[in-house]
């Protein structure tokens, strides 16, 4: 019998993939650069399953069913392309190859019409959930080319995580669109880790409580709205004692890494002109946390003046509850607003509520807040920001005021919390109905002549002043973002 599907790329997550696919009934061909890797996958973590080795490209599309479905779990970026350029002459037209990495979308919307060209289905798919995930239901984002999803629907849902019996995998849309809303969620997830820190931060040098402490914090807000698995890997991480049975986690060293995907969020959102604030700034913050020997050195330089808290320390703790859930509302609102403008730009029909599910389960930012986005984008399909869904308006107003005590908090003890505090400029201007843009134009107006709108004349319709007597009569031309 001739297997459903072949992976290549057996690191972590395409092992895991393949013993989920085998555990579902699929029957798996693997393959491998590293050919020793196949065999000692099939001697090892695969024995007794119905996996099967390949040591060649030819080896493994000859082992597979009609259509042929081949999935690449390597690298993104160039050894993507390395594969289906290899792949290309072993295959035939109907054939599908699937790239289950965190590849940019811009290149799955390119290997979609280069394939779609050559007669061959591409998938590109956002794969979350990491190691466990991967093994035991990750969520995944299909998009491509819709032709391939029939064939591929069952092995992927069926191995998906489920909630509420739903898959957490549903097509997301045509071209680059499945790898654009991973790209989407890996932005976020930077964005609920920054803000897990500087709560974490807040606490320990803001209220100087004890790891100890802040685990039994986490452990408790882990059952409330902020219930999710980040917040309750935290709470695991501040438990883990090293083997002198201290935190282990004052022994890590503060330079956060990153792979890229927070940052091509970011960049994508200057290209869009979204406010993606909290994302980019939780980017930065990463940035910031690297330059440990200039932080180290400013330290010395630049001391901060001792300033304690002396309030009362378990409002303090439930205001930092609430600065942590505002923030992440602000968060995903701005993420979904960011996918609405992509959507419209590259004529992607995403559906949100879908998407919210997707990320429900299996993935890395998955949480019970998620179910909340799904029933408000389920009321309201067309919904401009979630904070206008009377669920989150409601969340935002309770948590308003804890918020703000939480910020200024933090400003007065000298811990930088900068997605806490910009998420909070984001709402206030958010709901400002008149920002000072208005002067804004008024100064590219006078030193360049840019022009600007009249409140009291209809939009489109673009003034000049001679701010200074001495000017030209002629306007630049508007150049808007
Ligand atoms: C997932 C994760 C994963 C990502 C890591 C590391 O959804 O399973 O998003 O895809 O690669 O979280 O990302 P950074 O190295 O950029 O932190």
């Amino acid at each position: 019998m001739k297997a459903n599907i072949g992976l290549i790329g057996l690191a972590v997550m395409g092992q895991n993939l393949v013993l989920n696919m085998n555990d579902h009934g699929f029957k798996v061909a693997v393959y491998n650069r590293t050919t020793s890797k196949v065999d000692d996958f099939l001697h090892d973590a695969a024995k007794g399953t119905h996996v099967i080795g390949a040591h060649s490209l030819e080896e493994l599309v000859d082992k597979l069913e009609s259509p042929r479905k081949v999935m690449l779990m390597v690298k993104a970026g160039e050894v993507v392309d390395l594969y289906i350029d290899h792949l290309l002459p072993l295959l035939s037209p109907g054939d599908i190859i699937i790239d289950g990495g965190n590849s940019l979308y811009s290149d799955s919307n390119r290997r979609t019409a280069y394939l779609k060209e050559k007669g061959i289905l591409f998938i590109g798919t956002g794969v979350s959930g990491g190691e466990e995930g991967a093994r035991h239901g990750p969520s995944i984002m299909p998009g491509g080319n819709k032709d391939a999803w029939e064939a591929v629907k069952p092995i992927f849902q069926a191995i998906s995580a489920k909630v509420d019996g739903a898959p957490c995998c549903e097509w997301v849309g045509d071209n680059g669109s499945g790898h654009y809303v991973k790209m989407v969620h890996n932005g976020i997830e930077y964005g609920d880790m920054q803000l897990i820190c500087e709560a974490y931060q807040l606490l320990r040098e803001g209220l100087g409580l004890s790891v100890d402490e802040i685990q039994g914090i986490f452990a408790d807000w882990n059952k409330g709205v902020l219930d999710s698995y980040l917040v309750e890997i935290t709470a695991n991480i501040l438990a883990y004692k090293d083997e002198n049975d201290q935190p282990l986690i004052d022994s890590i060293l503060d330079t956060a890494g990153q792979k890229g995907t927070g940052k091509w969020t970011g960049i994508n959102a200057l290209d869009m002109g979204i406010p993606l604030t909290l994302i980019a700034e939780s980017v930065f913050a990463r940035c910031l946390s690297a330059q440990k020997d200039d932080r180290v050195k400013a330290a010395q330089h630049l001391p901060k003046k001792a300033s304690t808290f002396n309030g009362d320390k378990q409002k303090m703790v439930d205001a930092i509850h609430d600065a942590l859930y505002a923030s992440k509302i602000i968060s995903y609102a701005q993420g979904f607003q960011l996918m609405r403008e992509a959507a419209s730009e590259y004529r992607w029909s995403l559906n949100y509520g879908e998407i919210a599910l997707m990320w429900r389960g299996g993935c890395i930012i998955r949480s019970q807040f998620l179910g909340n986005i799904k029933q408000a984008f389920d009321a309201n399909p067309e919904l401009e920001s979630l904070l206008l869904a009377d669920y989150f308006a409601e969340a935002m107003s309770q948590a308003d005021a804890g918020w703000r005590k939480a910020v200024i908090q933090a400003i007065e003890l000298n811990v930088p919390t900068p997605a806490f505090s910009s998420a909070l400029a984001y709402f206030d201007g958010y709901r400002t109905a008149r920002l000072p843009a208005n002067l804004l134009q008024a100064q590219r107006d006078y030193f360049g002549a840019h022009t600007y709108e009249r409140i009291d004349r209809p939009r489109g319709e673009f003034f000049h002043t001679d701010w200074t007597g001495h000017g030209g009569k002629t306007a630049s031309t508007t150049y808007t973002v």
